[in-house]
């Protein structure tokens, strides 16, 4: 049978590590599974107190509202407030939504038809190419590399290449899967750009709150007019470990989230109550969350980055994001990111996303996911030294290292 949009998907090639995966621990083998960014940490005690508390609520098993309840929606307005000192409106410039990946998937069906096209950096956090796929609609990739200099001078030289325009520009940072950061003059020349050309920006913010060494991310909307022309998706997964929870929130051109707004109330009722109250704790009484989850990775980022340069594996240390982009080892560039990917998980015990998986530009590099404990990612180095020390023999025996 023919399905006419899934067919246009590419494999998804998570899935050859993962069943790898699966396959060898059914057969006993310990493996570190750097893989998803599926956070490890447990969701604070507070916020599992309030949707036990609001569960026991019978009038909160009924449907809810599918734009989120007003109480939430303040909160989120509250949030912005305090930290980055934008005014969102509750009423009409912010949205729950079932985490950030579906808010943002559905916002491209509202903005996209077939024959439109959007632009979306790549290596990519599959969704910001799928959705847009799922619309209908043609996706234009702007290459983001560990040598980008200028990110923003290479999305307007691929705009300005591209025919038809692109109704929307979908950035992301900090970025999953590079990690790649910007500064406020990124957005303000993004902005500037969005207002000259009538192009619409989305901005996925799911690491807001994940960053390190004092850096922090910057909002679009700080940025004065950014929501004329711009959303925001802000997520509670990674921020704070409630990832399974799926609540997100849209934020920004009222336009835009009315738009959303009217798709959501066609297909769903809106987020669980009770998750929704204690999502609100979540925002109003745990500022002190955030950097201490961001400690943790920030750590895991040093065990796993200061290991690897130690092996012979040297890599660039992130400012934000729960991830580590990896060049592959260059004994072991030949064999391309699945193959050493799959090498990784046999020799070294360790899963990780090969990033040929975000698109064609994460070809040659892997991706590690910061979601073990310090000791389990010093048992992950030790496997890979394994590795590098086998290249090494493998070179001064005039061999090629294989998979
Ligand atoms: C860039 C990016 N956006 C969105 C998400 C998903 O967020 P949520 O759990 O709120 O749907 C992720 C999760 O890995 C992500 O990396």
């Amino acid at each position: 049978m023919e399905f006419r949009r899934i067919d246009r998907l590419p494999p998804y090639v998570f899935n050859i590590v993962n069943e790898m995966k699966i396959e060898a621990r059914q057969h006993g083998e310990d493996i570190i599974d750097l893989g998803m960014g599926n956070p490890d940490l447990p969701t604070p005690q507070p916020i599992v107190d309030k949707l036990a508390e609001a569960a026991q609520n019978s009038r909160n098993h009924r449907y809810s509202a599918s734009r989120g309840i007003t109480k939430l929606r303040l909160a989120l307005s509250s949030w912005y407030e305090r930290r980055y000192g934008v005014e969102i409106d509750p009423e009409r410039e912010a949205l729950v939504s079932i985490g950030a990946k579906e808010g943002l998937a559905h916002l491209m069906w509202v903005l996209l038809r077939s024959g439109d096209a959007a632009l979306v950096p790549e290596p990519s956090y599959p969704i910001h190419q799928f959705s847009c796929l799922f619309a209908g609609a043609e996706v234009n990739s702007v290459p983001l590399t560990h040598d980008t200099a200028d990110f923003f001078a290479d999305l307007k030289q691929a705009y300005e290449r591209t025919w038809p325009r692109p109704r929307v520009i979908l950035v992301s940072f900090p970025h999953n899967p590079t990690g790649h950061c910007v500064d406020l003059d990124f957005f303000e020349r993004l902005v500037r750009f969005a207002q000259e050309r009538e192009v619409f920006i989305i901005h996925d913010f799911a690491y807001a709150e994940i960053c390190f060494d004092g850096y922090k991310p910057p909002s679009i909307f700080q940025v004065p007019g950014a929501k004329d022309v711009a959303v925001e998706f802000v997520s509670l997964s990674k921020s704070h470990s409630m990832a399974g929870w799926r609540v997100g929130f849209c934020a920004g051109n009222a336009e835009a989230v009315a738009g959303l707004q009217r798709l959501k109330s066609y297909l769903d009722y809106g987020v669980f109550q009770p998750i929704q109250i204690a999502a609100i704790t979540a925002l109003n009484d745990c500022d002190e969350v955030p950097p201490l989850v961001s400690s943790v990775y920030q750590r895991r980022r040093d065990v796993l980055c200061d290991g690897l340069a130690r092996a012979g594996w040297p890599v660039h240390k992130p400012r934000g994001t729960m991830f580590v982009w990896a060049s592959i080892p260059e004994p072991y560039q030949h064999l391309g990111s699945l193959e050493f990917s799959k090498l990784l998980l046999t020799e070294a015990k360790v899963a990780v996303s090969p990033g040929i998986g975000f698109g064609q530009s994460g070809e040659g590099f892997v991706r590690f996911a910061l979601v073990a404990n310090d000791a389990r990612i010093r048992q992950a180095v030790r496997g890979v030294r394994r590795v590098m020390d086998a290249a090494s023999k493998g070179a001064s025996a005039g061999a090629q290292p294989t998979a």
